[in-house]
């Protein structure tokens, strides 16, 4: 692909000028042929100066999924043997990651698409997916019993945490059982899917979906949360945020593996939201109040009504903070 050529070219001499004429006689292309695939480049995010007579200098990537980005972004962290499938548009990264599984059972993979049509959310919700949003599936083959797949999700949400805290610095924690928030409001989600026979999980798909450079007013009308512009005015590169997310959440499962939960669990209790505070889980149409004491050697949740203890596993109970609590009744992108 010439614009891949272009853009491998401009790389290797980034921050220097690449002349219109070098390009052109590497390529085999006219000067004129150059100057659109730069012009089209630059429409796509890409930050190229084009000066005359010293030609184009590639100053920055895009901040939005663009697949040479991604695959740039994927390299530096080292995760270059990775399958890497990118997507303009596609009814759910997690059902394609089937399909991969289905198709190579061994591969670990990773899909990542610029919109999803039908994304899916945790209790069988839609999840919306607008363009600028980093909406991501990884396939992985942990070596982990299927009793165990439910902690993956938490290890997941410190993978998370750590690639957002490293990109942008921001603070942001963790609502159980597994929903990235700032300061109250949902920024991300984890839909994870596992197959497997009793003693190891075959196929792992963690769908992450993290709110990044759009606005509250491209997701349907009601739905609560915040996104990556809106916590910090500006674009965040997703590319990085991607393959970041990917190599933490990879350094997470293998503590898991090796370790087991415990180092998770203690993870996941610091960046937790609402420990200790007064709390109210929904079970179908039962509603129980008490204290919020923490996730136990399972991943369950803890609920403290008195001097008795509750335990709650997250397949069938939703977590909402109690009258004079907390306030996390942002369920975002869920219609
Ligand atoms: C939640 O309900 O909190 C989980 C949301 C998970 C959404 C992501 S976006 C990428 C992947 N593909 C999907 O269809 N869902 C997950």
């Amino acid at each position: 692909m010439i614009r891949h050529q272009i853009l491998d070219h401009l790389a290797l001499n980034k921050g220097q000028y690449v002349s219109g004429e070098e390009l052109s006689k590497r390529l085999k292309i006219t000067r004129a042929a150059v100057w659109k695939h730069i012009n089209l480049l630059k429409s796509e995010g890409y930050i190229i100066d084009a000066v005359p007579r010293k030609g184009y200098c590639l100053s920055a990537l895009p901040q939005n999924i663009d697949p040479y980005a991604l695959q740039y972004a994927f390299q530096a962290q080292g995760l270059q043997a990775w399958k890497l499938q990118y997507y303009e548009t596609i009814p759910s990264t997690n059902d394609q990651a089937k399909q991969v599984a289905k198709q190579d059972p061994l591969s670990s993979a990773v899909i990542v698409a610029r919109t999803q049509q039908s994304g899916k959310g945790r209790h069988g919700r839609t999840w919306s997916s607008p363009a600028g949003g980093l909406w991501m599936s990884i396939l992985l083959h942990p070596n982990l019993s299927l009793a165990d797949a439910s902690k993956t999700t938490l290890a997941a949400g410190i993978g998370i945490i750590h690639a957002l805290q490293e990109l942008t610095g921001l603070e942001v924690q963790i609502k159980w059982p597994n929903d990235i928030v700032f300061q109250g409001r949902k920024l991300a989600g984890i839909l994870g899917e596992v197959s497997g026979e009793w003693i190891s999980v075959q196929n792992l798909i963690l769908g992450i979906g993290i709110n990044g450079n759009f606005s509250l007013t491209d997701l349907p009308p009601g739905v609560a949360g915040t996104t990556l512009s809106e916590i910090r005015g500006c674009d965040t590169d997703l590319n990085q945020l991607a393959a970041l997310t990917v190599a933490h959440i990879v350094n997470q499962l293998r503590v898991l593996e090796r370790e087991g939960f415990e180092p998770i669990r203690q993870s996941w209790m610091a960046a937790a939201v609402g420990i200790g505070q007064p709390v109210k889980i929904i079970d179908g149409k039962t509603e129980h109040f008490g204290v919020f004491s923490g996730i136990d050697e399972d991943g369950a949740l803890i609920l403290g009504e008195g001097k008795q203890q509750k335990r709650f596993t997250a397949g069938d109970v939703h977590l909402r903070s109690a009258e004079g609590g907390y306030d996390l009744s942002s369920d975002s992108n869920r219609n």
